[in-house]
């Protein structure tokens, strides 16, 4: 296959590849907020469409007890490998809409810093339809220019924002229809548009809730301040405990689990290029902050930690309110590196926190969602493949990093479908993932519809 053949056929298409990606981003496809239902289901159908007018055969809009996975494929010789492209179609919520630049789900294009060839700013813009439906397009371009090596089957779902719950069962239901070589996923980062890098690890996750109950009602906080327990304060100071002078997690058995990496591949691992100086200005703080002994790079790639993610309880209204709350609530989410489990550090939590919280009040804590972590070994095919890939294209060859975030589906697929997951992602940590002015760079955009078929050509050759 030449490299010229997929790129002259996407400079061809250029205009048509960017417009119905807009199109999709024009949905709001939010799997959290059940208002919008109806929308996470026209996403569905219209990747459903956007499949099949790309080649992809046996398309359909498969059930689960949440939102639909779209299935599709395209099965050229049973000899050949399998590739699985898995990615989502749903988006986080927008919230809060007052610090977007330009409404969420009406995609604009503008010129940044770091993407001077303009990117495209609208919630799912690269988390992930954009990285999603390069996949689309790539696979488009090899039916186009009749260079598609393999065969290809497609897993699309609409719930990886808030879980992907259902999607566990839905791939033990369709395990036969699931047999493949690699699953393929962009919906990762990489470390910047002139250095090509390859995750190799995500985090995993453990979403917890705590409810605090003091006094039965709401009091006048001068009648009774001073008397009974406050459950924001006790909730505060439970939260504060969490951590010590030095931002270790303090949680007794939190860490027995934790691989520490040896000095060589801490070494390794530091050779990424990274400026501290540019991550704090990005995020226009004076100070970085995390657990002692380890660099930003190993604190967000392979150390744990535990983080307030929503707090609330008594009066948030305009002006002031002289009240003493009766309850206090708490979302509280833990990142976990290999070998720490979901459920046992669930567990320590859930435990650590009845035990912590004091006589004066009644404490509930619940599990909401988690995942395990993952590694991918960098000496695997697919890897190399994804390697060679990067380098073609960008003309550099990928760094391999650990990712901090989580996609909790890919520990499932390994157990599951025993099935290893190839990451290659092509956004960048900066284009404000889950924030206001999401956006993906239209250089990242192409440069993935041109990576994708390059992939799939040398993981078929090197199988
Ligand atoms: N695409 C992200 C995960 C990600 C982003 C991994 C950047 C590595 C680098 C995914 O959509 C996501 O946001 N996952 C959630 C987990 C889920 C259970 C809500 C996360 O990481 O918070
Ligand atoms: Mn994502
Ligand atoms: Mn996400």
């Amino acid at each position: 296959m030449e490299r010229s053949q997929i790129t002259t056929y996407i400079n061809a298409n250029k205009e048509r590849f960017l417009n119905e990606l807009l199109d999709l981003l024009k949905i709001p496809s939010i799997s959290a907020d059940a208002k919008y239902s109806g929308d996470v289901n026209k996403t569905a159908e219209a990747v459903k469409q956007r499949l099949i007018e790309a080649g992809v055969e046996n398309v359909e809009i498969s059930k689960t007890k949440g939102y639909p996975v779209v299935y599709g494929d395209k099965l050229i010789d049973p000899k050949l490998p399998t590739i699985i492209v898995y990615g989502h179609y749903d988006v986080q919520p927008p919230d809060p809409l007052e610090l977007w630049d330009s409404p969420p789900f009406e995609p604009v294009i503008k010129k940044t810093a770091l993407h001077p060839d303009g990117a495209i700013f609208a919630r799912g813009a690269c988390d992930d339809k954009g990285q999603m439906y390069m996949h689309v397009k790539a696979f488009e371009v090899m039916m186009k220019t009749g260079t598609l090596p393999c065969n290809v089957k497609f897993m699309i779902e609409g719930e990886e924002e808030v879980g992907s719950a259902n999607l566990g069962p839905w791939i033990v239901e369709n395990k036969a229809r699931l047999k493949g070589d690699i699953i393929l996923i962009s919906d990762t980062s990489m470390i910047a548009n002139d250095t090509p890098s390859i995750d190799v690890g995500l985090r995993g996750l453990s979403y917890m809730e705590v409810e605090i109950t003091g006094p039965n009602r709401d009091l006048h906080s001068g009648v009774y301040g001073g008397a009974v327990a406050n459950p924001v304060n006790v909730l505060c100071k439970m939260i504060a405990s969490c951590h010590d002078e030095n931002n270790h997690i303090t949680i007794p058995g939190f860490y027995d689990d934790v691989v520490e990496l040896t000095k060589e591949e801490r070494d390794e691992m530091a050779k990424a290029p990274f400026n501290l100086n540019d991550f704090k200005k990005d995020l226009d703080v004076e100070q970085e902050q995390g657990e002692k002994g380890f660099t930003t790079n190993e604190r967000t790639g392979i150390r744990p930690t535990l983080d307030v993610n929503g707090i609330w309880g008594g009066y948030t209204g305009e002006g002031a309110k002289t009240v003493l709350p009766s309850k206090a609530f708490a979302k509280i989410s833990m990142r976990l590196v290999p070998n720490q489990s979901s459920d046992k550090i669930s567990e320590i939590f859930k435990n650590h926190f009845e035990k912590i919280a004091p006589k004066s009040v009644k404490i509930k804590v619940s599990h909401h969602h988690g995942g395990e972590p993952v590694v991918v070994s960098p000496n695997s095919a697919a890897f190399k493949a994804a390697s060679m890939a990067m380098e073609e294209a960008y003309g550099k060859k990928p760094i391999p990093t650990r990712g901090g975030g989580s996609i909790p589906i890919v520990a499932l697929f390994k157990k599951e479908l025993g099935l290893d997951s190839m990451l290659m992602g092509f956004g960048l940590d900066t284009d404000a993932l889950h924030s206001p002015n999401e956006h993906y760079g239209l250089f990242n955009y192409y440069k993935g519809i041109e990576t994708i078929p390059l992939f799939y050509k040398h993981f078929v050759n090197n199988k």
